[in-house]
């Protein structure tokens, strides 16, 4: 084929247009077209190159698959050396740093950026004329290795930079991580392939980027947020070091959305305590933050000290990580029946909270870790996450230790245990004859999603299952307060307060009722979906397989679960119990999908929602028949938009799509309440 004008044309367009989707997608996480759109334009631009390959260009989006091995990365020196940080530990310590620099500056107050301190490795990312040209690692700061062939994979890094305002040669620096999510996933696909899964997300996005062969590494989830620059030539930057970050994000390079300008000290403090509240929603893992000092015209004044800048400080987040020694496994027994071993620990702090317990997840964990009673052991704890033992310190090790076994009966209720056909959890086949699954069962039916009943708590739950008060979830509604104001921290009045919430609960929603119960596989969502299609307990108590099926997102494997609690003659009994009880909902009107009222419509949610949970609108909107989908196009009804919409309402905007506030939404569902 021809070269012409129309095709160099076409394909810059196409470049364009997907270099724009990449950002969106890979940096705000927030795509405006669907995938198989993405898809097509891809596609579309592959074919193209293809009949002209002469016109494939370093920077082509079609460029970023990973080569051949390389049989050793080739050797980079750093024109600008690439420094560290120095740390500081506690506030005293960051105000100690802020006195220094108001010293030196003679000044009153300082002006800091303030910035996420990322747990990944620092690279730096040199651009020729726009074009990315190389790529390296910090290595021992003044040396380092040539990565350019891996980063080229990373997509949220741009291969050009947009625009035409950027300096001659511009090299960018930062940190490439692993995302929480991405991590996770890659280990889970380390374990089922056997391979040794990855510590952390540092060390999984290091091991990922030093990999000789660049398609390994296009395959691992990286992402990567700039912090500064090194060496600019032939053009110029801003003056503070906050509108340099801007300057490199409106060039295409990705920048933290939570970098931020703080005045002084108290500033930074503030700062330092909001990322530390959030720290484990945040989708990457970050080990503190770091203030710089905001002025270029500063920065120069103060200069450097051994192989760090006088003018920046890292401010450390208590450790996630300790060492501890381990006492005892125990094995717990849940309310699916599953065995859990779990670390006695001999008490250590962690990340501000004493550990006593932390888990072992299952039985093929403690065997490739290695873990033996009397080890020393490295404990983690992540914010609302349970406790674990992330592996054993090596060189500490009792001579007469002994590998860890599971029971091979219940240690509960002595039943049998068995392993499913490809898991690896152990379960106890005693069902509700096993207390602690009965115990379990009825936490989880009086626990706030389900019933709701409020001052019910777990250790009151176990001390009347083992004073043999309840044996199932409806003998709760036989408790009188006079045998409830026996119980451990239980006076009359709390006792009295408890029976008036169990008589309250008994006003429930079938979906809540259901969800309550405790069939495996039935969360809260099939039950609600459950309930909306089948309509009422009997209909799903006698349906078979067939109709359980026929039930949205409903497959084998849960059927097979309801069928198989209604099949037990000791769940029937208890739901009979609980219905003589007097426990009632509003009866639920079955709509054929053709008479829901959103049937047939396309709805998108964006923004923050300030009445309700987005989740919470949605299910709604579903149960009203209309479908809700997560990108704009011409065939969306409406959209509706709550606070900052960002790029969905702009294109609906453009699309000529009706958007909706939050008002609007709501009194829609007022029209059809629940
Ligand atoms: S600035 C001269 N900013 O921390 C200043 N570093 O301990 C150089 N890091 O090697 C670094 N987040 O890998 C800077 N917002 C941030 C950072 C950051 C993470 C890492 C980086 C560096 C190490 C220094």
């Amino acid at each position: 084929m021809s070269v012409t004008p129309e095709v160099i044309e076409q394909l810059a367009a196409l470049r364009e247009q997907i270099a724009y989707h990449n950002e969106r997608y890979y940096v705000y996480d927030d795509p405006d077209i669907p995938d198989v759109e993405y898809d097509r334009l891809f596609r579309k631009l592959q074919a193209l190159e293809q009949s002209h390959p002469e016109l494939i260009t370093p920077s082509s989006p079609t460029q970023r698959v990973g080569g051949a091995p390389l049989s050793a990365f080739r050797q980079v020196q750093h024109e600008v050396a690439m420094l560290s940080l120095s740390n500081t530990f506690s506030d005293e310590e960051t105000a100690d740093f802020d006195r220094r620099v108001r010293e030196r500056l003679e000044q009153p107050t300082i002006e800091y950026t303030a910035e996420p301190k990322l747990d990944g490795l620092a690279i730096s990312l040199l651009y020729i004329n726009g074009e990315l040209s190389r790529a390296a690692t910090r290595g021992d700061g003044v040396t380092g290795e040539d990565v350019t062939l891996n980063v080229r994979t990373i997509k949220s890094i741009p291969l050009s930079l947009r625009g035409n305002e950027y300096p001659e040669t511009l090299e960018v620096r930062g940190e490439v991580f692993m995302p929480k999510s991405g991590f996770e996933q890659l280990n889970q696909m380390q374990l089922a392939k056997g391979v040794k899964p990855f510590a952390n997300p540092r060390n999984a996005a290091a091991g990922s980027l030093r990999q000789l062969d660049s398609r390994i590494t296009s395959e691992r989830p990286l992402s990567f947020y700039c912090y500064g620059v090194g060496m600019v030539k032939g053009g110029v930057l801003a003056t503070s070091h906050g509108d340099i970050l801007k300057q490199l994000q409106s060039w295409g390079i990705p920048l933290s959305p939570e970098v931020l300008v703080v005045e002084g000290l108290q500033g930074c403090l503030d700062y330092y305590q909001d990322i530390l509240q959030r720290r484990d929603q945040l989708p990457y893992e970050i080990d503190g933050v770091v203030y710089k000092v905001n002025p270029i015209a500063q920065q120069k004044l103060l200069g450097f000290v051994a192989r760090a800048p006088r003018w920046a400080t890292a401010h450390k987040f208590p450790a996630q990580e300790e060492m501890t020694e381990l006492l005892a496994i125990d094995v717990q027994v849940g309310r699916t029946g599953a065995l859990t071993p779990v670390a006695r620990l001999a008490p250590v702090q962690v990340a501000g909270v004493i550990v006593t317990n932390a888990t072992l997840h299952n039985e093929e964990e403690i065997q490739r870790k290695d873990v033996r009673v009397g080890d020393q052991v490295i404990v983690r704890r992540a914010g609302d996450v349970i406790p674990e033992v992330v592996g054993v310190v090596p060189g500490h090790r009792r001579i007469d230790s002994q590998p860890f076994k599971m029971p091979e009966r219940c240690p509960i209720c002595d039943s049998d245990v068995l392993k499913e056909e490809g898991q690896v959890v152990l379960r106890c086949q005693g069902g509700l004859y096993c207390e602690a699954q009965r115990k379990e069962a009825i936490k989880h039916f009086a626990s706030r999603r389900a019933m709701d009943v409020d001052g019910l708590g777990d250790k009151l739950v176990e001390q009347l299952v083992d004073q043999r008060l309840i044996k199932d979830a409806a003998d709760l509604y036989q408790l009188t307060v006079e045998q409830l104001a026996g119980m451990d921290r239980m006076g009359e009045k709390s006792a009295t307060n408890l029976v008036a919430a169990l008589q309250m609960s008994k006003n429930t929603t079938l979906p809540r009722f259901l969800f309550a119960l405790g069939i495996r596989e039935v969360g809260e969502t099939t039950a609600n979906t459950l309930a909306q299609q089948l309509g009422s307990l009997e209909a799903i108590k006698d349906a078979d397989l067939e109709t359980l099926m026929g039930v949205p997102d409903v497959g084998p494997i849960v059927a097979n679960s309801i069928l198989h609690f209604f099949e037990q003659p000791h769940n029937c009994e208890v739901l009979d119990k609980l219905i003589a009880a007097g426990i009632h909902w509003p009866e639920i009107e079955v709509k054929e999908a053709a008479q829901l009222p959103l049937d047939g419509q396309t709805i998108v949610l964006t923004g923050t929602l300030s009445q309700m949970h987005r989740n919470e609108a949605k299910r709604r909107l579903q149960n009203l028949g209309a479908k809700v989908a997560s990108s704009v196009s011409k065939k969306t009804s409406f959209v509706v938009a709550g606070a900052d919409p960002g790029s969905k309402a702009e294109k609906a905007a453009t699309l000529g799509v009706e958007i909706k506030d939050e008002q609007a939404l709501i009194e829609l569902l007022e029209q059809y309440p629940e």
